[in-house]
């Protein structure tokens, strides 16, 4: 595998290959590599010829410094998993390379954007739209994989490519959970083993709420009390939406695709935990 941290090098690597007609899949990542992502990994593996996997922080995406501080750095332990998932290079830049100026670009494709981590995290999707677009504009993939535990990254994604006309295809690839239930994510590490007993309980009770047999506003009460019992555990939103356009429904024949998605402070430091559930 190879590890570039230069686009000019990027770019020719790739022209190469595509001259072969090779097909290109990208994987954007901010690094701490888990099994969701060699997940992804695998898949872009199979469905191409060549996969970049960007390892790349990305200082726009994040409102909260804390948050961008105590994010895991582990770039060694990365390489090693994308060597054994079969990926041929390693996008690796610094800050510099794909920032030179700072990016004043604004994306907005409400309500994808603005409802739920829209609301909670100002400018956290213009910064993810910020570097996705650049990532796009540099490998020009055939496919881009991104894991649909971040559900509303995804749907946010697809507005941008359709409104920036990017060829790429947008594959979106189902959560990789721990045994537990929890969904696998580069925070987990950041739980203390008290936090980590009790995170489970999220997917446990947006489980069981698919069979309560309630309507929609009950149903995302019911979860926000089941969850907000545990001592531990705080719910900053429950909202089940239109799976494609993320507006809120208010009733379950109000879409063709359903999805609840919430986010749960846990613990004492608190770790903020995403997840969702597919209703229909
Ligand atoms: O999902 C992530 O890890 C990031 O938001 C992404 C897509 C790599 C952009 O920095």
């Amino acid at each position: 595998m190879q590890v570039i941290d230069s686009i000019a090098q990027l770019q020719e690597t790739l022209r190469a290959e595509r001259a072969k007609g090779k097909r290109i899949g990208l994987v954007p990542t901010m690094g701490a590599l888990h099994e969701g992502h060699a997940s992804l990994v695998r898949r872009s593996v199979q469905e191409n010829d060549i996969t970049v996997v960007s390892i790349f922080l990305n200082p726009t995406q994040f409102n909260d410094p804390k948050d961008l501080e105590r994010y895991p750095r582990t770039l060694d332990s990365d390489c090693a998993v994308l060597e054994e998932c079969g990926a041929q290079i390693a996008f690796a830049p610094s800050v510099k390379e794909i920032y030179p100026e700072p990016d004043t670009r604004h994306f907005s494709y409400p309500p994808t954007d603005t409802v739920m981590e829209g609301a909670r995290r100002p400018g956290h999707f213009n910064g993810v739209c910020q570097i996705v677009s650049k990532l796009f504009m540099m490998t020009d993939p055939d496919r881009a994989y991104f894991g649909e535990k971040d559900y509303q990254q995804i749907a946010v994604i697809r507005r941008m490519v359709a409104d920036l006309g990017f060829r790429v295809e947008i594959v979106p690839c189902p959560v990789i959970r721990e045994a537990s239930g929890l969904a696998m994510s580069s925070r987990n590490t950041l739980l203390a083993p008290e936090e980590k007993a009790i995170a489970p309980s999220i997917y446990r009770i947006l489980s069981e709420s698919k069979s309560q047999n309630l309507g929609v506003a009950d149903t995302e009460q019911w979860v926000i009390d089941q969850l907000n019992s545990i001592p531990g555990l705080e719910v900053e939103y429950y909202n089940i939406v239109n799976g494609d356009t993320l507006a809120n429904v208010t009733a379950w024949d109000e879409a063709d695709s359903i999805v609840g998605c919430i986010t749960v402070y846990c613990g004492k430091t608190p770790i903020r935990l995403i997840d969702h559930i597919r209703y229909k």
